[in-house]
């Protein structure tokens, strides 16, 4: 075998209620996951020990050096290792991430390709691990990693790993901003403690129901999944980064039906009518001077899967 591909996508949070800290220093989640069509590609080769390149979005030595690191810091180098080590195989293998989702802004993009890299080696390596076994090792890597695996519409629970699969099929049409310099996962969330104990924001003592998320995100219409989305990171995301609010005021004065900040942020995710209407609208935002790059991307899309 000489090369194996793998392409996994983004997603966001189209609502994410984000519970007390619990004593293992992660915070109990309510979540409805949707993966949208943005995607990284992992391509394998053969090889002798592990050699990890990366290119495209955030691959830019100046900027990107730290945001996607190419040895054992990188997700998809660890993977690799607890693969080979749970299947009982030497970790060798050439391995290249083509990068479309940026990094740390809160689209999974790190955990995307941890999860593509898990079904390109299975393949490379013939360690025939069943889905199941996949999602078990990729929650031991990361909190999103099962989610990117599975992709389509998930309710989260437990950190995030626990994942219920939901049958939505209503194709949803979005406008990823991406703005500024990366937001830290951890940031986020002790910002979020903080604010709590300050009692500037609810305690999350008690997580919200997501039934109406997902019967919105089965059959609309758009304006009753814009009244529904909600993320509890926003908060602590836009106090950290204040002027996230621009960015979220300058995609629903563009016409967007919602917009909230994705995951820890700082993505905003607009939600659009149709896809016609998220072509304007992200021309329309490209042209605010707001956000770096600007996607228009659809959803739900399949988890991690084989390409080519
Ligand atoms: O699981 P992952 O490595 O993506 O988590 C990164 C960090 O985000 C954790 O170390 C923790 O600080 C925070 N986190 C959290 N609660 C979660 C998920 C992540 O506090 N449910």
């Amino acid at each position: 075998m000489t090369a194996v591909a793998a392409r996994a996508p983004a997603k966001v949070n189209v609502r994410l209620g984000v519970g007390p800290l619990r004593s293992d220093g992660f915070h109990e989640l309510r979540t409805v996951f949707l993966a949208v069509s943005l995607f990284d590609t992992v391509t394998v080769r053969p090889g002798e020990g592990l050699a990890l390149t990366v290119t495209g979005e955030g691959a830019d030595a100046r900027r990107g050096a730290d945001l996607v690191p190419t040895d054992r810091r990188n997700l998809v180098w660890r993977a690799a290792e607890l693969l080979a080590n749970t299947a009982g195989v030497p970790a060798d293998a050439e391995i290249d991430i083509a990068k479309s989702i940026p990094a740390a802004a809160g689209l999974a993009g790190g955990s995307a390709d941890a999860a593509a890299a898990l079904v390109a080696l299975d393949a490379l390596w013939g360690t025939r691990a069943g889905r199941e076994d996949l999602v078990a090792l990729a929650a031991r890597l990361g909190s999103d990693v099962p989610f990117s695996l599975v992709g389509g519409v998930a309710l989260g629970a437990g950190r995030g790993e626990h994942l219920t699969p939901v049958l939505a099929r209503t194709r949803w049409h979005w406008v990823l901003g991406i703005a500024g310099e990366g937001l830290s996962t951890p940031a986020v969330y002790g910002e979020l403690d903080r604010l709590r104990q300050a009692g500037r924001v609810p305690s999350g003592n008690e997580l919200p129901a997501s039934d109406p998320v997902v019967a919105a995100l089965r059959s609309g219409p758009t304006s009753v999944l814009a009244g529904t989305l909600a993320n509890d990171l926003q908060a602590p995301a836009l106090a950290l980064r204040p002027e996230l609010a621009r960015a979220l005021r300058a995609a629903t004065d563009a016409g967007a039906a919602a917009a909230l900040v994705s995951g820890s942020g700082p993505t905003v995710a607009a939600l659009a009518e149709d896809e016609d209407d998220a072509v304007r609208l992200a021309a329309e935002l490209a042209g605010a001077g707001v956000f770096r790059t600007v996607r228009a991307v659809h959803g739900p899309v399949p988890g991690a899967r084989l390409v080519g």
